[in-house]
């Protein structure tokens, strides 16, 4: 390594020492700063010891404390005592930009939360569906569709959401979309047409669905979640009159909202003439009882349901909904207009064929039984293999969320990708990477079991604890 260059794990960092160059310290910064965005720098590396990286690129060791301290302010970098510096989780550089870098690595175990098995899509089912769909379709059905969407799914879904959901719905409630954060999309520039500034959304939380509101004028107010989900006490001190939640499974915490949390919200809803979008997420995949009806049926003029196919059948179908009260649905479709209207009709077609012919609720039947078996067996292999385990949720959903005690989720989820098992730490799910005091320098992981078969799970939490014990 040359006297002014430095490569660790495949970086290389040069000096410029022309007139007028910038600070070394401002040089090093930059040069850390842009390799974490490019995804040279993958969250969860370890950066050297300040000592070994400064004798790397002969200069002085307060020279690396000073860019270390500056990454760690900006959040790119994250400071854990004892244990060194690692690259931060940031959400939308691993959702989007820095994939590559991570898509790389071929995993023995992916514990992707929150993807059901995309082995088991219905696909003979699908098939027949669209191709009866298609045989006895009118023509005209092959038009642009209209902005609610197909009359023939909105019916059935309706009819399906009420007896399944406990929803209150009629076909002219619903407006079918391109998934839930297409319809949080469509609301939020729906709600702020008409003067809302602010939305509670749950923190943690799944980071896409704030998305939607990046350059809407809504404001996200993070609002804490625990094991009631929601915290109520927290959205009213908020000040917010609107608030997105998903009570009937919380991503990434794995809660269901409590009883007396539910009837706090729907208080509140009232009380400050506010609007409650529920995303009904996981609420298929319940394994212990029946799950709780959605809230909307409580409250159908203040909350707006809405869920998509993405968990029960498969996110590439792109097919949501959203179940509007009376006084929403001329905003929602001038919005809905304004930002997209087409959802393809023939996926509505096909999926409005699969619900009337039962099949829908017959593949829901089959893979509820799977993953129920799935996640025992993760539950059994966590707490065989990892004795000191909290594991957080209810018995639901694709994933569970893992406290494994102290120590960093993103050193514990590199070493983990270090041995191609992929873990995911739970400040990725942090918005601002602000992290609340109970996962702060937590092994606090979201392991999804919807891509590893049952009798996989064993051998590879076995695998993880392997590498646990050796961190
Ligand atoms: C909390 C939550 N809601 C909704 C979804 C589904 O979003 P979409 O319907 O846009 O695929 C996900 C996907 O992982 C999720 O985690």
């Amino acid at each position: 390594m040359s006297e002014n260059q430095s490569n660790f794990s495949g970086l290389k960092l040069e000096w410029d020492r022309s007139p007028g160059h910038p600070s070394l310290i401002r040089q090093l910064e930059h040069g850390l700063r842009t390799a974490v965005q490019r995804g040279q720098l993958p969250a969860g590396a370890r950066l050297p010891a300040s000592r070994v990286l400064a004798d790397q690129l002969g200069c002085s060791r307060w020279v690396v404390v000073q860019a270390y301290e500056q990454l760690v302010a900006e959040g790119y970098f994250a400071s854990v005592t004892g244990a060194g510096t690692y690259v931060q989780s940031l959400p939308a550089h691993d959702e989007r930009r820095h994939r590559s870098s991570i898509e790389n690595i071929s995993w023995r175990y992916d514990f992707a939360a929150g993807i059901p098995d995309l082995s088991l899509f219905p696909r003979r089912e699908w098939l027949a569906a669209t191709r009866s769909a298609l045989n006895t379709a009118p023509s005209a059905e092959f038009d642009y569709g209209t902005p609610a969407g197909l009359l023939a799914l909105r019916t059935n879904l309706a009819a399906y959401l009420g007896r399944v959901r406990g929803a209150v719905a009629v076909a002219d409630d619903l407006v079918i979309t391109n998934g839930v954060v297409h319809a949080v999309a469509v609301m939020a520039r729906a709600m702020r047409a008409r003067g809302f500034d602010r939305i509670g959304v749950e923190h943690p939380g799944w980071i896409p669905l704030r998305t939607p509101f990046d350059g809407s004028g809504l404001t996200p107010i993070p609002i804490p979640v625990d094991s009631e989900g929601l915290d109520v006490t927290e959205l009213i001190r908020s000040g917010a009159r609107a608030v997105l939640i998903s009570p009937a499974h919380q991503f990434p915490v794995g809660s269901v909202m409590s009883p007396r949390r539910r009837a706090a919200l729907l208080e509140w809803a009232d009380a400050v003439d506010g609007l409650i979008i529920e995303d009904d997420y996981d609420a298929e995949f319940r394994y212990d009882r029946n799950p709780l009806a959605a809230i909307q049926g409580l409250l159908p003029e203040r909350v707006v349901l809405v869920g998509s196919v993405s968990k029960s059948l498969a996110p590439a179908l792109r097919l949501g909904w959203m179940v509007l009260p009376e006084s929403w649905k001329t905003p929602a479709l001038d919005a809905l207009r304004a930002v997209d209207p087409s959802v393809a009709v023939i996926s509505q077609l096909a999926f409005a064929e699969y619900l009337s012919s039962g099949g829908f609720e017959r593949h829901l039947r089959r893979m509820r039984k799977d993953y129920a078996g799935r996640r025992q067996q993760l539950v059994a292999s966590m707490t065989e293999h990892f004795p000191n385990v909290t594991v957080q949720g209810i018995s639901a959903g694709l994933h569970l969320m893992a406290d494994l005690g102290p120590g960093s989720d993103i050193a514990f989820a590199a070493q983990a990708a270090a041995q191609q098992i992929r873990v995911y730490p739970v400040s990725r799910y942090c918005l601002n990477r602000d992290i609340p005091d109970q996962y702060m320098n937590r092994r606090a992981v979201v392991l999804g079991y919807g891509g590893i078969p049952q009798h996989r799970i064993a051998e590879g939490i076995k695998t993880l604890s392997n590498i646990a014990s050796t961190i």
